[in-house]
């Protein structure tokens, strides 16, 4: 079903008539350098996603929805260092931002596996190693049961006969998340010369490429793809879990660093509570494999780094009401 709703927009968009039951697609107002993701959801399908994504009916005991772990305002991630599942039990990683996931080539901190939201949304609906959601044909039908719902999945999918069903409603929350970009950061703004930062930020840049940051988190998203151990301890085995090599243990995804203000605690398990923790285990030279030398800070240049960091907020995008609960 996801793949139709693709292709259908994507062909409306370079102006061949599609299919006439085919509603309006999303409007993007992106700015340049974003380009519209592969994914094209259509309107409909992006408000029914946001009111699941917030449902928590959907969840094994009534008590979780994805924005549970994946908050708005703080970037979609949510405070904690792990969370825990409908059932009470811990999941095993720090959650993840959802900004600009649509750019993202692999899903999860250490699968390589995983290239499309739909497949990522397996694990929090279904997994049970722990219970996220703990969604069950049981929680389906509390949808199911929800007349508003059942008029909403009937005008998004007009050709089905029963719409309230996983495949949709997996679709539906998987459109909502493609939405969600943020590209007005002072950073972006920056960047579009729109507007210049402050001079301790623009240093801050400096420094941040001058020690070697950017090598991974570099672009528009500040990170490249890969999978890289920067000596973070734990016990996690990372990409090695799911590739089954010794050269990858200890591999996590670059993250990238939008919002990144928001969005502690740090790194795969959350054991860096704050930015400037982060720096600290950077100077500290994690990994001399991988050249990630140690360094010494001044207190400015400590200061400087902080600055630029914080030019990563895009503040415009935590507090917009399209992405807000809509039973709010
Ligand atoms: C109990 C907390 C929890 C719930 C509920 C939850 N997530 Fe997550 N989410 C996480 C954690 C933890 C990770 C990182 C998982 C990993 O890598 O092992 C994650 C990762 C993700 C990622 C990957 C992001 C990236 O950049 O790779 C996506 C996408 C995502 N979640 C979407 C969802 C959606 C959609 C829902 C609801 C259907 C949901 N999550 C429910 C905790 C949660
Ligand atoms: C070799 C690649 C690489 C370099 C160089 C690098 N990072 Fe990272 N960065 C990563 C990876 C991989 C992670 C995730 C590690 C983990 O979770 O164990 C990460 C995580 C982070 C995080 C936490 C992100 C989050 O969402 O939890 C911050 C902040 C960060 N890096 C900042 C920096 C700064 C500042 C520098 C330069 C001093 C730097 N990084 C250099 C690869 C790199």
């Amino acid at each position: 079903m996801a793949t139709t709703l693709i292709r259908c927009g994507f062909v409306i968009l370079i102006g061949i008539v599609c299919s006439t039951s085919i509603q309006a697609e999303f409007e993007w107002a992106l700015r340049d350098g974003f380009p519209p993701p592969e994914i094209l959801p259509r309107e409909k399908a992006v408000e029914l996603g946001r009111a699941l994504f917030f449902d928590q009916r959907l969840s094994k005991n009534n008590n979780i929805a994805c924005a549970t772990c994946h908050r708005p305002e703080l970037a979609y991630t949510d405070g904690l260092v792990k969370s825990s599942g409908s059932d009470g039990d811990r999941v095993s990683r720090n959650s993840m931002s959802l900004v600009n996931v649509a750019y993202n080539k692999t899903f999860g901190w250490a699968d390589n596996t995983i290239h499309d939201l739909e497949s990522q949304m397996h694990r929090p609906m279904f997994g049970n190693d722990p219970v996220e959601i703990g969604a069950s044909t049981a929680t389906l039908d509390r949808i199911i049961d929800d007349d508003n719902y059942r008029r909403l999945f009937a005008n998004a999918f007009p050709d089905q006969h029963k719409p309230v069903n996983f495949n949709n409603i997996i679709a539906v929350i998987a459109a909502f998340e493609v939405t969600l970009i943020s590209d007005s950061s002072p950073f972006d703004r920056w960047l579009l010369m729109d507007e210049s930062p402050s001079t301790i930020a623009a240093r801050g840049f400096h420094r941040f490429v001058s020690l070697g940051c950017s090598k991974c988190h570099a672009g528009l998203q500040l990170r490249i793809e890969g999978y890289f151990n920067t000596g973070v301890q734990s016990t996690d085995v990372g990409l090695m879990k799911v590739s089954g090599e010794e050269q990858d243990r200890g591999k996590f995804k670059v993250p990238s660093l939008r919002n990144i203000s928001v969005t502690a605690p740090y790194m795969h398990n959350g054991a860096l509570q704050t930015l400037e923790e982060v720096l600290d285990h950077y100077a500290n030279g994690p990994n001399p494999e991988l050249e990630l030398q140690g360094f010494e800070l001044t207190r400015a240049e400590r200061e400087e780094l902080l600055a630029f960091l914080q030019l990563l907020t895009d503040t415009r995008f935590l507090k917009l009401q399209q992405n807000s609960n809509p039973t709010n």
